[in-house]
């Protein structure tokens, strides 16, 4: 396997057989952490987020320096000289000259592969617009794994912002590759999944699926059920915000109609649509999986640089 100087731009950049690689390293990230201490020695990482983040900038900067590595980058976009009217492929170039690596968010669909286009350097997509979030499905793929031992046989429903959520997008996409999933897409009508999703990927890989505007209907069919958030930042008004974004609200009442081992994930960050009492049940995963996403972006890391073979030999 090797997946050196590679780019992740989508999900379906890596084979199965590259993703369960990565999966391996995470799963011996998480039970020898002191292990990886020193593997990125004298490595750098650029963070260049031209939109907020929580989960994703500080899970790259923090698997950077757990790995020994060193991170630089922006936060804020204002900050550099994006301020200037710096283009994306000039400023990749440039930061290509201090780093080794890169991870970019960006509110523009398609800008990271702009980025790669730019550079040899391995660059990161952490989220391009309401598109693709491929390093959000290595974090829930990674978290399924360590439940269920499999992604096969699974019933998924994916509820909230279908439209918009990048996260949905990417795990949909993800996870039609596997044997005998099935899809419960739960959205109102105005957040319905993408046609060109429903179309190149479910329907195209003939894969089940039903789509449903009540929760408590579905719920007790799933195996899994993936909370999104309403995503404010991409509506063009606000009143249809407003209007739509308590349209589910995910209560312990709900999860009584679940079955006893279903898992619930979120990207996160979650607003409303998850009440607080539903993070002391056992079924709720979406902390867990925001920690699964700092391990599995140090095993990412250490792929794209190269540096991880003498780790998995054992
Ligand atoms: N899940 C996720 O992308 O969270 P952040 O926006 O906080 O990075």
């Amino acid at each position: 396997m090797n997946l050196k100087g590679r780019y992740l731009l989508e999900p379906m950049d890596f084979t199965m057989e590259e993703m369960d690689y990565i999966f391996k390293l995470a799963d011996k990230i998480i039970q020898s952490p002191e292990r990886f201490m020193h593997a990125c020695d004298g490595k750098l990482l650029a963070t260049l987020f031209y939109e907020p983040s929580t989960r994703t900038r500080f899970s790259f900067e923090a698997a950077m320096l757990r790995l020994g590595g060193q991170v630089i980058g922006f936060s804020e976009p204002n900050s550099s000289s994006v301020a200037k009217g710096e283009s994306i492929a000039d400023t990749i170039r440039t930061v290509a000259c201090y780093c080794d690596i890169a991870v970019m968010r960006h509110p523009k669909e398609g800008a990271p592969k702009v980025a790669a286009y730019a550079t040899d350097m391995p660059i990161i997509n952490a989220g391009d617009g309401g598109h693709q979030h491929p390093t959000q499905t290595l974090t829930d793929l990674l978290t399924i794994h360590r439940e269920k031992g499999s992604f096969d046989n699974l019933t998924i429903g994916l509820c909230g912002d279908l439209k918009f959520g990048r996260t949905v997008h990417s795990l949909i996409k993800a996870l039609s590759r596997y044997k005998n999933i099935k899809f419960v897409l739960i959205s109102p009508n105005e957040l319905r999944i993408p046609d060109y999703v429903r179309r190149e990927v479910i329907e195209k890989n003939n894969i089940p699926y039903t789509e449903v505007e009540k929760m408590q209907d579905v719920i007790p069919e799933l195996d899994m059920l993936y909370m999104t958030r309403v995503q404010k930042e991409r509506f063009f008004n606000e009143e249809d915000y407003i209007r739509l974004k308590d349209s589910y609200i995910l209560d312990a009442e709900k999860m009584q109609l679940a079955k006893k081992d279903m898992m619930v994930l979120h990207p996160l960050p979650r607003v409303n649509e998850i009440a607080v009492e539903v993070d002391s049940d056992p079924r709720a995963l979406y902390f867990k999986q925001a920690k699964n996403g700092m391990f599995v972006r140090m095993a990412l890391i250490m792929c794209l640089l190269g540096v991880e073979k003498e780790f998995m030999e054992d």
